[in-house]
């Protein structure tokens, strides 16, 4: 259990709440959760379902019906032809990490993995005996990977290699070209990629490009895609991933072996909310638009903290270093002295020193008022 990490976005979450409980007023930035109810359509459409006698098992790898559904929304947004038998249903996106992960890596495998990133990644790969092998995100070139750095990180051992992109927490995403280098080395090394697209319908520029669509990646691609961001479904715990047609039926059998499968009732909701109208989503992104401006030219307007502007995902990743803090006392002292929760850069990671993480899933009033309270706490301390 020492190899296995955690998300501290939890913890966090806790320390804020007991803060709350001890009267102190908390403006939350630290959870990445859109702060927008599930669009009524599919509530209903959940409720029905139970009404209807979805509530006992159903096959492992999801819904035949809602496999097809997933499939078909998977080839329309990435270019792609996808067929629902390469679908496997989860209880979130998260398990497909999970299930990747240990049904493709043993003692001794190496895992690419972008840097700063979901901290899932790394602990999962090292509880499974696997070496995590860090893709540095480089915080000056706006969060892109150097394609050449990662070609002399690959050994021998390189199985799988992890990205994330509209990235958390950077906002970073990569580009086409780089896309290409990278579908290059997979091909040329064997080694088979990991593409987690949680984020692909909040993008604030241009078009999303799946690795999957490149030529010759459909075989050695996983896609993880799920519905707790787009669609503010985050406690009903439903994702998928399309898999090469040989990892299908491991997969299949890991979710056996643990969680039997998803939920039945959320399925029926999920599938609605994949048919169903696209206007609530797509005005919560254009609301995420309006706040990310907000918060960059804000945190730009305080001395010390330097932010880019994320092209997609839901959160800012300022640097803090010009403080003269580190990311941890930052953080820490901000939410004991000024009550506001936001994560310190170094919980995505080692080359996430220096930054803080703030998500943007809260009202533009809270916002504002977090940036006047950063504001007041540099200022009070370095005035
Ligand atoms: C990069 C990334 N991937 C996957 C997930 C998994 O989300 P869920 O399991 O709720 O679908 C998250 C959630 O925060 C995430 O940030």
């Amino acid at each position: 259990m020492s190899r296995l990490g955690t998300e501290t976005a939890f913890e966090v979450l806790a320390k804020a709440q007991k803060l709350e409980a001890q009267g102190k007023n908390i403006i939350h930035l630290e959870i990445g959760e859109p702060d927008f109810d599930t669009p009524e359509n599919i509530v209903s459409a959940g409720q029905q379902a139970l009404q209807d006698g979805f509530t006992s098992y159903n096959p492992s790898p999801g819904y035949g019906d809602l496999r097809d559904i997933v499939a078909n929304e998977i080839s329309k947004s990435r270019g792609i032809e996808a067929s629902g038998e390469n679908i496997v249903i989860t209880p979130g996106g998260k398990p497909i990490m999970f299930f990747v992960i240990m049904a493709l890596i043993e003692r001794g495998d190496e895992v690419l993995y972008p840097n700063p990133g979901f901290p899932i990644y790394e602990s999962m790969i090292e509880f499974c005996g696997g070496t995590a092998v860090p893709m540095k995100l480089h915080g000056d070139k706006d969060f892109n990977i150097n394609v050449e750095e990662v070609r002399n990180q690959i050994t021998p051992n390189t199985k799988l290699m992890i990205i994330n992109s509209p990235n958390n927490p950077c906002g970073s995403v990569i580009g086409l070209e780089e896309l290409e280098e990278l579908a290059l080395l997979a091909k040329e090394n064997d080694i088979l990629v990991l593409s987690d697209e949680i984020y692909i319908r909040f993008l604030y520029e241009g078009s999303h490009q799946s690795i999957a669509a490149l030529p010759g990646m459909m075989d050695r691609t996983i896609i993880l895609d799920g519905f707790s961001k787009t669609y503010a479904m985050t406690g009903w715990r439903i994702g998928y991933g399309l898999f090469p047609e040989e990892l299908v039926e491991p997969v299949s059998r890991l979710v056996t072996n643990s969680v039997s499968c998803t939920a039945s009732f959320t399925q029926i909701a999920a599938a609605e909310a994949l048919v169903g109208s696209q206007d609530r989503p797509s005005a919560m992104v254009e609301e995420f638009k309006k706040r990310r401006d907000i918060v960059v030219a804000g945190l730009n307007s305080i001395e010390g903290i330097k932010c880019a502007t994320p092209k997609g995902a839901f959160y800012a990743f300022p640097n803090i270093d010009g403080t003269g803090m580190s990311s941890a006392e930052f953080s820490n002292r901000l939410l004991e002295e000024a009550g506001v929760a936001v994560l310190a850069g170094e919980s995505f990671g080692k080359y996430g020193a220096g930054y803080i993480r703030l998500s943007f899933a809260n009202s533009t009033e809270n916002l504002q008022e977090a940036i006047s309270r950063i504001k007041q706490f540099l200022e009070s301390n370095y005035s």
